[in-house]
């Protein structure tokens, strides 16, 4: 499906990113890794390497417009170009995020310069290395993006904002023939929804999620890089601003009671 295809993959080293790292690679592309965590980086490069597959992982804090230079400097000399990007990495601070009154203006900055100052800086690095063949951006939302979650208003923010900058890139690069799209994912068992649902009891409750979700199950993150590789293959050639609610059902889901 994505043969011969360079893909960059941000916060490729855990959670979904890994899980895209793996089936990216195991569909063809060309996997080019960024993650902030250098350990997890050199893992997930001997794990894909020693499956056979070629990637280049890259230690990167995408909220750092140096950190981010001196990454795509590297890919620069790996590849002539890119062919997709799936800005997919994030942080939801729990416990500091809040109800926007409560928030630390550190905590705000921080959210919002990974969130989404990284995805402005990886996209505007890559569209360069993009605007030659075309191809795709993949954005990540949430169920924060497309509802309001209480007691997360940066994340929140941040998870709106991509679903406005998908638009505004699918309507500015689209006659280059790049393709943006956003999935917004709820319920996906990674350890940033582990981490984020610790204070609230019906979340920790194994069942809970069953019950509210529609198809009666979590998310795998295996789930998500299935809908992130078909954004990035020619089979999505004609998708260009769709915005993907990849969650069971649970946005849609008027009666959580039942
Ligand atoms: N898991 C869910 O249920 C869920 C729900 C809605 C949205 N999402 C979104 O999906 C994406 C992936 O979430 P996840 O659950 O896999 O998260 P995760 O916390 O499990 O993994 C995130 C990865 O991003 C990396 N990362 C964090 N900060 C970074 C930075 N500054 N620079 C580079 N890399 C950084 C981490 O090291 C980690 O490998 C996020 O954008 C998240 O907001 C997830």
């Amino acid at each position: 499906m994505l043969q011969n295809k360079n893909v960059i993959i941000t916060g490729a080293a855990g959670g979904i990113g890994l899980a895209a790292a793996r089936r990216f690679a195991k569909e063809g592309a060309f996997v080019i890794g960024l993650d902030v965590n250098a350990t997890a980086c050199e893992n997930a490069k001997n794990e894909l390497e020693g499956a056979g597959f070629r990637c280049l992982y890259v230690p990167c804090d995408i909220s750092s417009v140096e950190s981010v230079d001196a990454a795509f400097a590297e890919i620069g000399k790996a590849v002539d170009r890119v062919d997709a990007i799936y800005n997919n990495a994030s942080v939801f601070l729990d416990g500091r995020d809040g109800p926007l009154g409560d928030i630390d203006p550190a905590i705000w900055s921080k959210i919002i310069a990974i969130n989404l100052t990284g995805t402005y800086l990886c996209t505007r690095a890559a569209l360069p290395l993009m605007k030659k063949n075309g191809g795709s951006i993949v954005n990540t939302s949430s169920s924060a993006g497309v509802t309001g979650i209480p007691e997360c208003a940066a994340y929140t923010a941040t998870k709106g904002a991509m679903i406005s900058l998908t638009r505004s890139l699918a309507v500015d690069y689209g006659k280059y023939n790049i393709r943006t799209n956003c999935i917004a994912p709820a319920a996906i068992l990674t350890d940033m929804v582990k981490a984020s649902n610790l204070n609230n009891p019906a979340f920790n409750n194994e069942k809970f999620l069953e019950m509210v979700t529609p198809i009666r199950r979590w998310g795998t993150p295996e789930d998500i890089a299935a809908i992130a590789c078909w954004l990035c293959s020619d089979d999505a050639s004609y998708l260009n601003g769709a915005i993907i609610r990849a969650d069971g059902g649970i946005t849609t889901n008027g009666d959580v009671n039942r």
